[in-house]
């Protein structure tokens, strides 16, 4: 007899186990595969799935329906509302915290229903290490002051890149003193660092920013990070708090408008137009009219006032990412490195590689 096929609502709950496993999160690889055998056997998650009980496993992932779930129950962890949760949550006990949430999930239903309601938002201090590599090589071949416009920036943790301490392998760049440390698996040869950086000018937009201002939206940006991957914990909380003591602002626009209004060449310096893990989002017709404007501002460039477009990209589908770059006048695209997801791996080539 055939198997009976496994609904995708308890499919993409148990891949997504898998995939957190992968991605160095085993507490939510656990709790997933429970909660994929709680919505089997007709229990609270079986509610909270709800809006996407009809749904093929594609829209499933592309909602990620399953890691706003995971997100929901952090977040009434982090939020002290339930304090059987925030403990177990506090102790990173799979058992214990899903003792807690299960009852949660009946007691805080609509709380939870109302957070998983939203599209997660996200935003990666890491992938700064995989771009610092690309602002060196802009302040080496420019030898000018930078001009920093972030697309897409969320709570705009990676405009203050300059301001973060790194190590690279066997180099280190910034300030030693720096509050936000990042390091990661590094392969290859070193970016310039001893290039002179002065970010003189910094500016981001977002179609949806995240207000660090509001203790709700920072929370739930919080809530994204998997429980039990401390370090990222620390450095999006070391971020949050350089971000507000330099009072970074993310603009609410739309990419293409923000860079057409903000973003020309301008003497004296090099104006950069960066973004990490955003291209995907946009149709395709808008991804055409966005590079053919960057390619225009590129354009009216000149070697006092060149203009740089570097970008962390996912290459097609694969979850791998290319850290580019095109540098103006000129305009050839480098390849500078490679990249996992949130950078936790960067394999450098640099500018001269073909
Ligand atoms: C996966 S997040 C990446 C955030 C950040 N760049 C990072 O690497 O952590 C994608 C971001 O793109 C933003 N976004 C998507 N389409 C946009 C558009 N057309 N204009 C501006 N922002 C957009 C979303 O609001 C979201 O903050």
């Amino acid at each position: 007899m055939d198997e009976p096929e496994i609904p995708a609502v308890a499919k993409a709950l148990s891949l997504q186990a898998g995939i957190c496993r992968n991605m160095g999160s085993p507490l939510n690889g656990e709790l997933l595969d429970r909660a994929a055998a709680d919505w089997l056997a007709g229990g609270p998650v079986k509610a909270l799935m709800a809006p996407w009980a009809d749904s093929n496993l594609r829209t499933q992932f592309d909602a990620a329906a399953p890691l706003r779930l995971i997100g929901s129950w952090r977040e009434l962890a982090l939020s002290g509302d339930d304090p059987a949760v925030s403990v177990a949550y506090d102790a990173l006990d799979a058992a214990a915290i899903w003792a807690a949430v299960r009852v949660a999930m009946v007691e805080h239903r609509q709380r939870l229903a109302r957070f998983m309601a939203h599209e997660p938002q996200t935003n990666e201090v890491r992938r700064s290490i995989a771009l610092l590599g690309g602002f060196l090589e802009i302040a080496k071949a420019t030898g000018l002051p930078l001009r920093c416009f972030e697309i897409a920036a969320s709570a705009g943790l990676n405009l203050s890149w300059d301001r973060y301490r790194y190590r690279m392998g066997d180099v280190t760049w910034g300030d030693p003193a720096a509050a936000v440390r990042i390091d990661t698996a590094w392969e290859g040869g070193s970016p310039p660092v001893e290039a002179r950086v002065s970010v003189i000018e910094r500016a981001a937009c977002d179609r949806r920013p995240i207000d660090l201002h509001d203790p709700d939206e920072r929370r739930r940006l919080v809530s994204y990070i998997w429980a039990d991957q401390t370090e990222r914990l620390v450095r999006i909380n070391a971020a949050i708090d350089v971000a507000l003591a330099n009072k970074v602002h993310v603009e609410r626009a739309d990419a293409i408008d923000w860079v057409r209004a903000k973003v020309a060449p301008k003497p004296g310096t090099a104006s950069v137009l960066y973004h990490s893990v955003f291209w995907q989002y946009m149709p395709a017709e808008s991804r055409e009219a966005l590079a053919a404007l960057i390619a225009e501002i590129g354009a009216q460039a000149t070697p006092d006032a060149p203009v740089a477009w570097l970008r962390m990209e996912p290459r097609g589908a694969a979850p791998l990412m290319d850290v580019t770059l095109t540098l103006w006048p000129g305009g050839e695209d480098r390849l500078l490195a490679n990249a996992g997801a949130h950078a936790a791996e960067v394999r450098w080539f640099g500018a001269n590689h073909s």
